[in-house]
Formats: structure tokens, C-alpha cells, sequence
């Protein structure tokens, strides 16, 4: 069982009371209780998260998002395609978990979560979120950066796409029962999209461990794109040489492409995407190019004019 307990400089504001921590360490001794009981199995937890100290390269300049809002209207569709998705989600088993890489790796290979958690560096950052459906939030999440496990999958040369494709548990998914979508979940970006340092796999937000609704144990972000982009609760990662094709461009690719870069002024076929919702407030906001990330991504849509980036 790993534990890991940070000294109180370590802690992100938003975890002042490092509520994960004191929940491992009591999830550390009912288990030592249970097992001194003459229990075989320890009850299953997620007993690698820690709260991680804040980055403070990626500034938000919006206000946090109340967590309940942010956790409480949600897309997993999985579980149902109203918002209202988390006391179904609830039955998500999220432990044990493991990571399958294949594909165009050097060698393919599972790897425990937990296993996988310990060779990257965790960190918290408070970063926007965009729907495609022009609501946002603003969240800390914690987690590291996809780099890092592009590293630790060991892609060849070839590999030019990434595809994340995110669990299908038929006995606790009731969305898996309509079987005109294209499960599983997946989506997938460029190589160079997921060196990007912006690109983050999140385990947790608000300083725990990512609830069920919200992805957990893993999930992908790109904070410069539509969320749709991101599956949740990724199990497998395959790196191929052909552009993927989406679960949501699978559906209707009119509508929803490969890109998919937050942009203003390139309207949705049915929607606007000029502004957007704040979730808490209902406050409408202009939206911005790239979600307010240009700096960081503009070079990676250098020589592609003639593609169809922003939807
Ligand atoms: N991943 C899976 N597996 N299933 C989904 O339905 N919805 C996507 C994305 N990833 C989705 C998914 C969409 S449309 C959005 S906007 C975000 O998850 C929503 O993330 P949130 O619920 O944490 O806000």
C-alpha cells in the first residue's frame, strides 16, 4: 500500500485541509484493522492519490468553479447523456485499474495505475475547461502532464497519432446498452499535441482524488480544445501511424472533427461558440482562440491552413 504524506509546505492552498491524506490514513488503518481481523482482500481504494503542490505557470484569470457545480454537471455518457450522470457514475469500479499501451510501442505493456503513478511527477494546475456545448469551468486539477507518459510508453518512431480509449464496463455502464454509439470512448490527438506541455492526464481536482462523473481514475485534457476531445477513465493508449476517428466524429463528423481547437469566431454548424457559460454563475463570457492558450499551442497549427481546425 502506498501512502504518500506531504508536509503541510507541500500542499496546494486548495488543500488546507488535506482531506485525501487523512482519509488514506484512515483507509490505512481500517485496512491494517481488517487484515489483523484475518481478512484476506483490503477494501478496495484509491490509495495513490495525494494532493500535489500548485504549478503556477498556468494562470486562469477566472475564479475557481464551485466544486459542486463543476462535479455535478457532467458529460459521460456511459452512464446517460443528461448532466446529471454522478450518483450513476458512483458505480464506476475504479480499483484495481491499469493502463494498457500498444500500438507502435517499443513494447507493448499493462501497467498498474499505481505503478504508473510513481515514475511521473504530480502537480496541480487551475486551468479552463470548454465544452464544445459553450458552457465552462475553471478547476484545479492534479495530475501530469501527457508528455510524461508518452515517455513511459516508448513510442516508435512511426507513431504519429495518440488514441486514448476509456473503459467499457458493461455491469456498470448503462449508456454501453445503446449500441447505436461507437463505444468505447475514444479520442486522440498528434504526437506533437500530446508533447505539448499543456496536454495533462488529471487523476484529481479540488485536491482529491477525480470523481467517478468527472473521469476517474484518468483522465485526458487539452485545455486549448473542446472537452469532447478528452475521454475519461482511460485504459488503453495506442499509437498508430493513421489520424484517428472519434467517438463524436464518428457520430457526426459535419459537426465534430479531428481538431477541434476552441475558436470564437468559427461557429458550431448549429450553435455560436462567441461566448460562453460559466458554470456556477451562469455568467456569460467572451470565448478566446484556443481557450485563452495560444501561447502555448500556436506553433502546433503553423503549416496546417488548409485542415479544418476549429470543430
Ligand atoms: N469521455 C467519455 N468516456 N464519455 C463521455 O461522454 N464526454 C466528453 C468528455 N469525455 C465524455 C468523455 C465531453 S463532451 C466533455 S464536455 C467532457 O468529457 C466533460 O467532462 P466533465 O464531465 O468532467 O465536465
Amino acid at each position: 500500500m502506498l501512502i504518500r504524506v506531504r508536509r503541510g509546505w507541500e500542499l496546494p492552498e486548495s488543500a488546507a485541509t488535506p482531506e485525501a491524506v487523512v482519509m488514506g490514513r484512515r483507509a490505512a488503518l481500517a485496512a491494517g484493522a481488517a487484515l489483523a481481523g484475518g481478512a484476506i482482500a483490503p477494501p478496495a481504494l484509491a490509495q495513490s492519490f495525494a494532493p500535489a503542490m500548485r504549478n503556477p505557470r498556468y494562470q486562469p484569470g477566472r475564479e475557481v468553479t464551485p466544486e459542486r457545480d463543476a462535479t455535478n454537471y457532467n458529460n459521460f455518457y456511459e452512464f446517460g447523456s443528461s448532466k446529471s450522470v454522478a450518483s450513476a457514475a458512483s458505480r464506476l469500479k475504479v480499483s484495481p485499474w491499469s493502463v494498457r499501451f500498444e500500438g507502435l510501442v517499443e513494447q507493448p505493456r499493462e501497467l498498474a495505475l499505481d505503478d504508473l503513478l510513481k515514475q511521473v511527477q504530480m502537480e496541480e494546475r487551475v486551468m479552463r475547461f470548454r465544452c464544445v456545448e459553450a458552457w465552462a469551468m475553471t478547476v484545479p486539477w492534479t495530475g501530469f502532464p501527457v508528455s510524461e507518459l508518452v515517455r513511459l510508453a516508448a513510442p516508435k518512431p512511426e507513431a504519429k497519432y495518440v488514441v486514448f480509449q476509456t473503459a467499457a464496463q458493461r455491469d456498470t455502464m448503462p449508456g454501453l446498452r445503446q449500441s447505436w454509439y461507437p463505444w468505447p470512448y475514444s479520442d486522440g490527438c498528434t504526437i506533437e499535441e500530446a508533447r505539448n506541455e499543456l496536454a495533462f492526464m488529471a487523476t484529481g481536482m479540488y485536491g482529491k482524488p477525480l470523481p467517478p462523473q468527472n473521469g476517474a481514475p484518468l483522465r485526458v485534457l487539452y485545455p486549448w480544445k473542446y472537452g469532447f476531445k478528452g475521454s475519461k477513465s482511460v485504459v488503453r493508449v495506442t499509437f498508430q501511424a493513421e489520424r484517428p476517428v472519434g467517438y463524436w466524429e464518428k457520430l457526426q463528423a459535419s459537426e465534430y472533427g479531428f481538431w477541434a481547437n476552441v475558436n470564437p469566431e468559427v461557429a458550431h454548424p448549429r450553435w455560436s461558440q462567441a461566448s460562453e457559460r460559466l458554470l456556477g454563475t451562469n455568467e456569460r463570457v467572451p470565448t478566446r482562440i484556443f481557450n485563452g492558450y495560444g501561447e502555448f499551442v500556436v506553433p502546433l497549427y503553423a503549416s496546417l491552413g488548409k485542415e479544418r481546425l476549429y470543430y
